[in-house]
C-alpha cells in the first residue's frame, strides 16, 4: 500500500556548521542510494536544531527505512507526526530532496509559522503543505557550501 510518513527529530550535529554539512552530505548519499533501491521518495527539511522528513513509498519499505533511520546517532528523539495511505506521490521527482529551512522564513510565515522551524507546533497537514511549497521553491541534492 502506497503510504506517506512524516516525522521530526532533533538534529544532533547542528551546533557545528562544518560537521552538519558533512553529516548531511553523507546522509543524502545513503538516502539517494537506498531510496532508489527501495522505491522511496521524499524530502528532508533541516535547520541547526531540527530535521523534518517525509517518506513516500510502499508501507513495508517506509517501515524498513524508518527502522534504519531511527537509531542513527546524527539525530535523536524521532517523533512520527503522521502516517497514512496515499493515492499518489507528492515528491516523486526526489529519491530525497534537501532543504535548509533557515532560508525559508517567508514560507514559514505563509503557513502561520516561524520565524524558525518548530515541528513540535506543526500538524502533519501543515508540515506537508509547507514541504510542498519548499519543494516548489527548489530542493537540493547536496547541502550547499553556504548552508
Ligand atoms: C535525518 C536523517 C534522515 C535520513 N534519511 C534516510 C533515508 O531517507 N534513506 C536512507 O536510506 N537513509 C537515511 N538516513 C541514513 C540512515 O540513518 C542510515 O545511516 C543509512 O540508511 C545506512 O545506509 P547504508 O546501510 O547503505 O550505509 C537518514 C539519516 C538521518 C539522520
Amino acid at each position: 500500500m502506497l503510504s506517506r510518513l512524516i516525522y521530526h527529530s532533533e538534529n544532533i550535529s547542528g551546533g557545528l556548521e562544518g560537521k552538519m554539512m558533512g553529516d548531511l552530505n553523507k546522509i543524502m548519499d545513503a538516502s539517494v542510494r537506498n531510496n532508489q533501491r527501495d522505491g522511496i521518495t521524499g524530502a528532508l527539511l533541516f535547520d541547526p536544531i531540527w530535521f523534518v522528513q517525509i517518506l513516500e513509498g510502499e508501507r513495508e519499505a517506509i517501515s524498513a527505512t524508518l527502522r534504519r533511520i531511527m537509531p542513527d546517532p546524527r539525530h535523536d528523539a524521532v517523533t512520527v507526526m503522521d502516517c497514512a495511505p496515499i493515492e499518489s506521490r507528492l515528491f516523486g521527482n526526489w529519491w530525497m530532496g534537501l532543504a535548509n529551512m533557515n532560508v525559508h522564513s517567508a514560507l514559514l510565515a505563509r503557513h502561520g509559522l516561524g520565524p524558525r522551524l518548530d515541528p513540535r507546533k506543526m500538524s502533519g497537514a501543515v508540515t506537508l503543505a509547507l514541504a510542498v511549497d519548499v519543494a516548489r521553491a527548489g530542493l537540493n541534492r547536496q547541502v550547499a557550501a553556504a548552508a
